[in-house]
């Protein structure tokens, strides 16, 4: 009986799968809109640097582990490791409650898909439409939970119908198409944007050193510290790490692929998309701004109504061909969504497909589906109904407390504990799992079946051992402090660095040495 979990069809089907994971709705509205806040270059250049020394180190472990083991992301960890056992947990906790949101996103991508076709097919300004502006669409849609709730629920159905698919019938199935769809999408999308008036403004923000600041696209560049938590967390949200989702893509891959090159490759993709999503939406929104006559400090860059206020702006104002333009922009977002989308309810999929297996059953991949569908679609319905904090439910309202980063929306909320708090808490503890408790032999003895290179082996030592840890650590106390108000600064720095010391004694010290 050939294997029941199922596996990739080719190497290439599960590179576009991964760089599917990866690239998503962090690329194509995070990573432009947290450069603009983050003072463009500077933040480039350490996205950059962070994606190299701590992006690649980790999916590689994670693809490791994944392969090594050939499960799903808790029973990975329960089977290689003594002390952290458990880490795993966080690792299908968190894409759980990231689907809580990512699903809402997606429909609200689908909902602007639908407006600008709709636009475009009857006509600018017809009177059906009187006002298509960033803004009244917006508000218009946070305070129409139910319209919220039921593109959500579209865009789960899609995911149930790809994610019940299986791996390569499925999963492997919807990229090979998505992707270079994709790809072809942002192209269009950027030779227009850099066609606009004054969208050189935009580029020499993304790509003069100091010119956010010289230019009065902000008022202070932001410090290092909080760059490089913003960048951190930013990175690792848009490389799919610590999420469980590259262990479980990772357990699907035959033995012979190449870890390195297969890590390299989804790294260099997922980091191009960024820059060339930046490169189609910041260059669009600054000239569309400069053009109506704004200064550039009054242009949104920095905030999340980057993508569905500022560009959608653009599109209206773009004139008669504008709202076709919309349709691509939010097509292609929706392509992203639905790749990431996926690879979330895989990790979840996978952890009962192994139960099955586990247990001698055939795993029934259609029923498991759709109660991990139904599930979400229970926690997502909190997020469309409450539009961003626009409809009185969001945590702060229900339990009557003041509004803090983490409770204004249940968006924020979902955010929080997942993105926030277990990704690089989770990070954190792979990375001295690894480099301390297991040792970096363990994941270099995997990687040696397809790639041996020397340099890699100390790169990968040096960097698990030692970079990632630290890196990570910042990375917590960013995103505990800055992200979300969970506690002040100093407090952040005292709670991730007792944190990091006591789990780095933790797994260091009593090892059995063989
Ligand atoms: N990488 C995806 C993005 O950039 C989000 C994601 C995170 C997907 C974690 C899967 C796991 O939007």
């Amino acid at each position: 009986m050939e294997n029941k979990r199922g596996s990739w069809g080719s190497n290439i089907g599960f590179i576009l799968a991964a760089i599917g994971s990866a690239v998503g709705l962090g690329n194509i509205w995070g990573f432009p809109y947290k450069m603009g806040k983050s003072g463009g270059f500077t933040f480039l250049i350490i996205y950059v640097a962070l994606a190299v020394f701590v992006g690649l180190v980790i999916m590689v472990a994670e693809l490791a582990l994944g392969r090594k083991t050939g499960k799903g992301v808790v029973d990975s960890y329960r089977e290689v490791s003594k002390k952290f056992k458990w880490i795993g947990w966080l690792g299908i906790i968190a894409p759980f409650l990231i689907m809580s949101f990512y699903s809402v996103l997606g429909g609200y991508c689908l909902q602007y898909m639908m407006l600008n076709a709709a636009e475009f097919a009857f006509g600018v300004n017809n009177g059906i439409f009187a006002d298509v502006s960033g803004g009244t669409t917006f508000g218009a849609m946070l305070t129409s939970p139910w319209a919220c709730v039921f593109f959500t629920l579209f865009l789960m159905v899609l995911c149930y119908v790809i994610v019940k698919g299986g791996i390569s019938g499925g999963i492997e199935k919807f990229n090979k198409i998505g992707m270079p769809a994709l790809f072809v999408m942002l192209c269009i999308i950027i030779i227009r944007s850099l066609t606009l008036p004054n969208a050189v403004e935009g580029l020499k923000f993304m790509f003069v050193p100091g010119y956010a600041v010289n230019a009065g696209f902000i008022s202070e560049a932001p410090g290092f510290i909080s760059v490089l938590a913003t960048a951190g967390g930013q990175m690792f949200f848009s490389l799919s790490l610590a999420m469980g989702v590259m262990v479980t893509y990772g357990s699907y891959l035959g033995k012979s692929e190449n870890l390195v090159k297969n890590g390299g490759v989804i790294v260099f993709a997922d980091t191009l998309v960024a820059i060339l999503a930046g490169i189609a939406v910041i260059p669009a929104a600054v000239a569309n701004g400069i053009n109506k006559g704004m200064s550039v400090g009054e242009i949104t860059l920095g905030g999340p109504k980057l993508l569905f206020v500022t560009l959608q702006d653009v599109f209206a104002e773009m004139g008669t061909f504008g709202p076709l333009f919309g349709v691509i922009f939010y097509a292609l977002v929706l392509i992203a969504a639905i790749s990431s989308a996926i690879s979330l309810m895989e990790v979840c999929a996978t952890f009962f497909v192994d139960r099955a297996v586990d247990k001698g059953k055939e795993p029934n991949r259609m029923k498991i589906t759709f109660w991990i569908s139904i599930a979400i679609m229970a926690e997502a319905m909190l997020v469309a109904v409450c539009g961003l904090g626009e409809n009185g439910i969001a945590p702060a309202n229900l339990l009557g407390i003041e509004v803090k980063g983490w409770n204004d929306c249940w968006l924020d909320f979902m955010d929080c504990w997942s993105e926030g708090v277990a990704m690089p808490l989770g990070a954190m503890l792979c990375s001295l799992m690894i480099g301390w408790e297991l040792g970096p032999k363990f994941t270099l003895d995997e990687v040696h079946s397809g790639n041996k290179s020397a340099f890699f082996d100390k790169f990968f030592y040096i960097c698990i051992r030692f970079v990632c840890p630290i890196v990570m650590a910042f990375v917590l106390k960013g995103q505990i402090c800055d992200g979300f108000g969970l506690v002040g600064e100093a407090a952040g720095y005292i709670i991730s660095g007792v944190l990091l010391i006591g789990f780095w004694i933790f797994a260091a010290v009593g090892n059995k040495k063989d």
